[in-house]
């Protein structure tokens, strides 16, 4: 074999094992590419359902704002991520991004000068656990990820917009129909009802309604508060009937969510449950 012909077939080798590592690079850019757009919609999804938990009540359930109670979040001059007036006119210098971000995070506990004069009735709550909020960091960066969805052009290749889904309509069922459907006994209800009604209450409830049942969470920034489920003159005229009717369906202008969509029925008697237990309210006797 001639010098030159070694030359050339190692010339060869070196090029073939190039191409090899640009291909890989390319499928393994790709593959990071794809994984980020899952995560990225995950978070999407995750935010939708935060957002429509903690902030429609005042920006209303696609960010189209509420007069009296906040600004729309869905804005053009908020969002353009490319050309972002609003954020100049403010005099914030970073990216929008960290704007969302730290507005959720830490609040507003002063109406800045731009929407002085908008009467909002409520500033814009804390919500970050980092500044006493009631929300875990990670839920906050859902939230911004969700909110930054309605971005015009950035963030459409990655997923469709999402929007929340609303409850369905109240439909309350009368109360003989609704005892036969607690599936456990319910006169008293047993220890283990109680605590799986417990977890389902401090996962999901606890924020808005208070961890010891006194309706004084910090979620619960509306005008309307939730009821002290611990003030048994209150709550013997609060039957079941009503009781399983705002879980299920919810009410909606005050920013109680409806959970018929969420959890299961078992779930939700189990939480009712544990809701009336301070009174030990559980009929039928
Ligand atoms: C009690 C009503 C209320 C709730 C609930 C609420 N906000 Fe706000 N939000 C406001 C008000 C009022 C402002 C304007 C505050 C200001 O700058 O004076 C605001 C401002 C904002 C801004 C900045 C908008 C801008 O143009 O500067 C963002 C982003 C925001 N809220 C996101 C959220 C998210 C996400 C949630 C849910 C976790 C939420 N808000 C819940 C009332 C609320
Ligand atoms: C984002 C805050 C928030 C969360 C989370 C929340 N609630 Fe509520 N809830 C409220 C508010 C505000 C009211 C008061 C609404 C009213 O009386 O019009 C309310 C009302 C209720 C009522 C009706 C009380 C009455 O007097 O009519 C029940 C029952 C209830 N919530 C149960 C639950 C349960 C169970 C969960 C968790 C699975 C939950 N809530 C989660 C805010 C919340």
């Amino acid at each position: 074999m001639s010098v030159q012909f070694k030359i050339l077939i190692g010339i060869l080798f070196t090029a073939a094992t190039v191409i090899v590592m640009l291909i890989y690079w390319a499928a393994e850019d790709a593959r990071m590419a794809n994984y980020t757009a899952s995560f990225e919609g995950r978070a999407i999804q995750a935010g939708a359902e935060s957002y429509e938990l903690y902030c429609a009540t005042c920006h209303g359930e696609h960010g189209d704002g509420i007069v009296g109670k906040g600004p729309p979040l869905n804005r053009k001059d908020l969002l353009d991520l490319k050309n972002t007036p609003y954020l100049k006119a403010i005099q914030w210098n970073g990216t929008t991004h960290d704007f969302i971000k730290n507005t959720i995070a830490a609040g507003r506990p002063q109406f800045s000068a731009y929407y002085a004069n908008e009467g909002y009735t409520e500033h814009m709550p804390t919500w970050s656990q980092d500044y006493g909020g009631p929300l875990r960091p990670d839920q906050v960066d859902s939230l911004t990820a969700f909110v930054l969805n309605w971005a015009p052009g950035e963030f459409d290749p990655i997923v469709a917009i999402v929007t929340p889904t609303p409850g369905p309509t109240p439909t309350p069922i009368p109360l003989d129909q609704l005892y036969a459907t607690i599936p456990f006994p319910a006169s008293p209800p047993s220890e283990d009802i109680l605590n799986a009604g417990k977890a389902i209450y401090d996962k999901n409830c606890a924020a808005c309604h208070g961890e010891g049942l006194g309706g004084d969470g910090p979620g619960a920034t509306g005008a309307v508060k939730p009821r002290n489920f611990t003030d048994c003159t209150a709550m013997e005229a609060f039957d079941m009937g009503q009781h399983h009717n705002a879980v299920v369906n919810g009410k909606t202008a005050t920013g109680m969510p409806a959970w018929g969509p969420r959890l299961s029925d078992e779930e939700i008697w189990q939480v009712i449950m544990y809701e009336r237990s301070p009174c030990k309210l559980y009929v039928p006797q």
